[in-house]
């Protein structure tokens, strides 16, 4: 394992010196990919270059407007080649992120299927692959195991209880809290063999491994630019054209109408009916420069990389006393994820102390995934019924580690000595 990832360059801030609890400047160290990835440089390269011809996009007769307005169309195709999406069914509608890419869909499918069919989301989802459907559809949710993992007999057996009723399956790529990734082949073709659609959540998905939603049979995916290196606001919904062009949009405005009366309105065609106001240029080439330059790198390659940072993590994690790993360690199909808990301190206490004492960055409580959480931590009803009257007391939580290509050995090095400091400290 190389103590350095060749990728480090590639990043803004890995150089970045933040003050820790003494006043002491270290460098800082980010774990917390999972929630936000950094810019890369080549992204704010792009922002800086493209900013003197910045105008607005379909609106104006100006060179700079067409301008504009040719590379945010031109990167609807970059976009759809990096996920292999059908060049001739589906089109690619710019959003905020993952959260509002979801919304979207589960509005248009409720405008479609007047909210009579069932929704099957997972136990694993966080929480914009979950509410979204509450209000709208019947849901059920498939089963995960102790460990967390998704059980394929019962999305079976939920797909035959409900007799052709399901019109969408959604479930995410990979776990934001335990890092698995899911059998998205298998899922849809057992989705399709009993003639529903599927939504893969590809928010912790998509900047780590390939995907392909051809070959992986997906009828719809989301992901966020933010998680992928290019923190301008853009995220992409991809699904059939065809299921765009019924209905209303969810933000009917500019850019959404071909004609409009007293009367009457006569919506555009999509993706432009679903990506009401002005939109975002910026948010959009900064995410066609980080899939540009991610594609360059090949997927593979960071892939092959992160998973051999996060095995070797994995390995040296569970020598630690005192620490407990909430993720099935036989599982080698994950991202770079690592949920923890020490022994005798909070989730809240070691990413405190992480942070404070060492500048390493993590993310600790639910993750947005409360549901997920209280089942993997096995947290009583009763409890749960606390944290109702008590919202913001302290809750049943982890830490987790989220790595990006960037980070390296000597980084996780550090970590582990940290780990092993603090297991001192408050094991004695
Ligand atoms: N879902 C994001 C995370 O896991 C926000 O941190």
């Amino acid at each position: 394992m190389m103590a350095k990832s060749p990728f480090r360059d590639l990043v803004i801030g890995t150089e970045t010196l933040v003050p820790l609890i003494n006043n002491q400047l270290v460098k800082y160290i980010n774990f917390d990919n999972a929630a936000t990835t950094p810019p890369l440089k080549a992204v704010m390269e792009c922002i800086n270059n493209y900013a003197p011809w910045y105008s607005s996009i379909h609106r104006g007769k100006g060179y700079k407007s067409l301008l504009s307005t040719k590379l945010y169309e031109d990167s609807r195709q970059l976009i759809a080649s990096f996920v292999n999406a059908s060049p001739d069914k589906d089109i690619v509608i710019y959003v905020k992120n993952t959260t509002e890419a979801i919304n979207k869909l589960s509005h248009r499918l409720c405008q479609r299927e007047k909210g009579e069919c069932v929704i099957l989301s997972t136990e694993m989802e966080h929480h914009s692959n979950d509410l979204p459907w509450r209000d709208k559809f019947t849901v059920d949710y498939i089963e995960v195991d102790q460990n967390g993992l998704l059980s394929m007999e019962d999305l079976e057996g939920k797909l035959i209880q409900y007799k052709g009723k399901v019109g969408l399956v959604t479930v995410t790529g990979a776990s934001n809290v335990t890092g698995y990734i899911n059998p998205i082949r298998k899922i849809s073709g057992l989705c399709h063999q009993y003639g529903a659609r599927l939504l893969v959540d590809g928010a912790q998905l998509v900047p780590h491994e390939p995907v392909d939603m051809q070959k992986d049979g997906i009828d719809f995916l989301v992901f966020s630019g933010h998680k992928i290196y290019a923190p301008f606001g853009a995220g992409v919904l991809i699904g059939p054209r065809e299921f765009f062009l019924q209905g209303a949009p969810d933000y009917p405005g500019g850019g959404t109408v071909q004609v409009v009366t007293r009367e009457e309105v006569y919506w555009e065609e999509p993706p432009h009916k679903d990506e009401g106001g002005s939109p975002n240029f910026m948010g959009v080439i900064a995410l066609a420069e980080a899939i540009k330059k991610l594609q360059d790198i090949g997927m593979e390659e960071i892939a092959a990389y992160e998973r051999q940072l996060t095995e070797y993590t994995l390995q040296q994690l569970k020598e630690i006393p005192g620490i407990k790993l909430y993720t099935d360690l036989t599982v080698k199909n994950r991202v770079a994820i690592i949920p923890f808990n020490l022994a005798n301190l909070s989730h809240e206490e070691t990413a405190e102390i992480l942070a404070s004492k060492y500048g390493i960055a993590v993310r600790n409580g639910c993750f947005c995934a409360q549901p997920y959480i209280q089942k993997l931590l096995k947290v009583p009803a009763r409890e749960i019924k606390r944290h109702i009257k008590d919202p913001h007391g302290l809750r049943p939580g982890l830490v987790r580690i989220s790595f990006a290509f960037y980070n390296q050995k000597e980084e996780v090095d550090y970590l582990l000595e940290a780990l092993q400091e603090m297991t001192k400290m408050y094991n004695p």
